[in-house]
C-alpha cells in the first residue's frame, strides 16, 4: 500500500486511477508521494518515506526542488495539462488590455436606476471607452512552451503579427509554430518591436525582474505587457511608473500583490489561468499518472530536477538508483551490485543524474548508498 498526501484539492479523476494499492487523503502519515497545486512547501519538513511531490500545474516555485534533490526525492509537474486553459485566458487579457472593457463595465454598472434614459446616456457616455483593435498589432511572446506556442498561434489566428524568443526551444515544439510565427534573436529583441508583450516563462533567479525600468524605456510607446506566468517577473515599480507616463497603457497580471492592486490601468485577475474543470482533470490525471508510474516502475516522466528517464521492465528486478553526476558512479554501481543485468538506463541533468538497472536473480544493493554521490537507491 502506497500512502500519499493531497495537500491541495486535486480532481477525482485523477486520484481514482492511483488504485486500490493507494491511500490517497488530506492527511495521511509518511507518505510515499504528495500531490500539490499552489501550497507553499518551502518550510515543509519530508519525511524519509518521501519518493515524489507531483505539482498539478506547471509552475513549481513553491516546492523545494533543491531540497528534494539532495533528499532523492522526484519532482514531477505537468506541462501543457493547463496550457490550453491559460491560452484562453491570455486572449481575453490582450482584449482586455487593449478594449476599454473593464472601465466600460464599471461605467455601465452606475447608469442603474436612471430608467428610460439609460439607453442614452451609453450612447453619450460611451466614447470615453474607445480601445484599439488587435488585429494587424505586433504580440511579443517570451517563452515558447506549451502555453507560449498555443497563445501564439492563436494570436497569429486573430489576425496578429507575432513574434517570439525561448533560448531553449526544442525542435519539436518549433514544429508546432504557425509558419507566420517570427523568430526574434532575443528576449530584448521581441519586448522592443511588439505592441502586446505576454511572458511565459519560468520564475527564476535568471527571469526574475526580466520586464524592468530599463527594458521598459526601450520598448513601443503604449505597449500593453500581460504577466500570466508569475509575480516577480514583472518589477512592479517599473510598471507603474512607466503607467503614469503612458509608456505603458495597460498591466494585465494574473498575480495581484498590494502595490498594484487598484492602480489605474493595471487588471489583476485572482490566479484564474488553469481555473477550469478541463485543465483540473487534465492536471490530476498527469501528477497521478507519473507519481504511479514512479513509484511501481521507477520510470521518471516530467521531473524538474532529476532526468526523465524511463524504460520498460525487464528481467526480474529494477534498481532505481538516483545520484549525482559524477565520473565512475555507474561503474561504482555495477561492481558493487555483482549481478546480471539485462537492461540500463541513465541519464544526467545538471548536478544530478538516474539509473535504472534491470536484473535476472538477486543482487547486492545493501551497500549502494554508502557509494559517495548516491543519494538514493530502490529496488522494485
Ligand atoms: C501553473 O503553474 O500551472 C499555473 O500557475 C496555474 C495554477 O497553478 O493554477
Amino acid at each position: 500500500m502506497y500512502n500519499v498526501l493531497k495537500l491541495n484539492k486535486i480532481a477525482a479523476i485523477g486520484t481514482e486511477r492511483l488504485g486500490a494499492d493507494y491511500n490517497c487523503a488530506d492527511a495521511v502519515e509518511n507518505p510515499d508521494a504528495i500531490l500539490v497545486r499552489s501550497a507553499a512547501m518551502h518550510d515543509m519538513e519530508f519525511g524519509s518515506n518521501l519518493l515524489a511531490i507531483a505539482r498539478a500545474g506547471a509552475g513549481t516555485n513553491n516546492i523545494p526542488k533543491d531540497k528534494c534533490s539532495e533528499q532523492g526525492i522526484v519532482v514531477f509537474n505537468t506541462p501543457g495539462a493547463n496550457a490550453n486553459a491559460v491560452k484562453e485566458l491570455v486572449l481575453a487579457g490582450l482584449l482586455l488590455s487593449s478594449r476599454k472593457i473593464v472601465e466600460g463595465i464599471d461605467w455601465a454598472k452606475t447608469l442603474k436606476g436612471n430608467g428610460d434614459a439609460v439607453g442614452k446616456m451609453v450612447e453619450k457616455g460611451k466614447s470615453q471607452f474607445v480601445g484599439p483593435e488587435i488585429s494587424g498589432k505586433t504580440l511579443g511572446v517570451i517563452g515558447l512552451g506549451a502555453i507560449g506556442i498555443l497563445v501564439a498561434n492563436a494570436a497569429v489566428a486573430l489576425g496578429m503579427k507575432v513574434i517570439g524568443f525561448d533560448p531553449f526551444m526544442s525542435v519539436p515544439n518549433a514544429l508546432k509554430l504557425n509558419p507566420h510565427f517570427r523568430f526574434m534573436k532575443s528576449n530584448e529583441e521581441v519586448m522592443t518591436n511588439c505592441d502586446y508583450l505576454t511572458i511565459h516563462v519560468p520564475l527564476t533567479p535568471e527571469t526574475k525582474d526580466m520586464v524592468d525600468a530599463e527594458v521598459i524605456e526601450k520598448m513601443r510607446d503604449g505597449i500593453r505587457i500581460l504577466n500570466y506566468s508569475r509575480d516577480g517577473l514583472v518589477n512592479c515599480d517599473a510598471v507603474l511608473a512607466a503607467l503614469k507616463t503612458g509608456k505603458v497603457a495597460k498591466y494585465v497580471t494574473d498575480f495581484g500583490n498590494d502595490q498594484i492592486l487598484g492602480e489605474e490601468n493595471v487588471i489583476v485577475l485572482p490566479h484564474l489561468g488553469a481555473s477550469t474543470p478541463e485543465s483540473e482533470d487534465n492536471c490530476a490525471i498527469m501528477a497521478c499518472d507519473q507519481i504511479k508510474e514512479y513509484l511501481e516502475n521507477g520510470n521518471i516522466i516530467n521531473s524538474v530536477n532529476y532526468p526523465n528517464v524511463t524504460a520498460a521492465k525487464v528481467g526480474d528486478k529494477r534498481i532505481c538508483v538516483l545520484h549525482k553526476n559524477v565520473p565512475e558512479m555507474i561503474q561504482n554501481v555495477l561492481v558493487e551490485i555483482k549481478a546480471n543485468v539485462v537492461n540500463m538506463a541513465s541519464k544526467t541533468r545538471g548536478d544530478y543524474a538516474y539509473t535504472i538497472i534491470d536484473i535476472n536473480g538477486d543482487a547486492a544493493t545493501e551497500k549502494l548508498e554508502a557509494i559517495d554521490g548516491v543519494v538514493r537507491v530502490r529496488v522494485i
